[in-house]
């Protein structure tokens, strides 16, 4: 007769089977997307200032994705009736200073 019951002998078995898997593994990578959650920095000094806005006033209703989504190099008018959209319809509380340096930023950016 066994000295170790079958089920403790299984499940040390098991054990020995599982650290086997583990230690052998080789390590998996995975290549990421780029991420879209954040705004992508100024390409310059002179939009630094709408980056900066952009990230305190635009992402409290929404994330970034939502510029990111758009077709890319829209341009400055596009990025102007956007803010000014976000402001008129969806009562973006942004000055009207604030407002221009974002469209120029994202203008330049996306
Ligand atoms: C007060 C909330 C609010 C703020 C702040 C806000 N948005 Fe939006 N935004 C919305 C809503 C609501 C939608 C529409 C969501 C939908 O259609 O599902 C939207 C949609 C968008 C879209 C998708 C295209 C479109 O016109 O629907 C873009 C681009 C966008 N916002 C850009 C911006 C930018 C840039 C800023 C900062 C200047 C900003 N948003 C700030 C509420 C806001």
């Amino acid at each position: 007769m066994s000295s170790i019951p079958l089920p403790l002998a299984a499940s040390l078995a098991l054990a020995a089977a599982l650290s086997t898997t583990v230690a052998h593994a080789a390590p998996d990578t995975y290549a990421l997307p780029e991420p879209t959650a954040q705004f992508r920095p100024a390409p310059d000094a002179a939009h630094a200032a709408g980056f900066q806005a952009a990230q305190e006033a635009c992402m409290t209703c929404h994330s970034a994705d939502y510029i990111a989504m758009q077709p890319p190099k829209k341009g400055q008018a596009f990025w102007d009736a956007e803010v000014t959209k976000m402001i008129k319809v969806y009562r973006a509380p942004i000055a009207e200073e604030q407002a221009k340096a974002i469209a120029a930023y994202l203008g330049a950016t996306y």
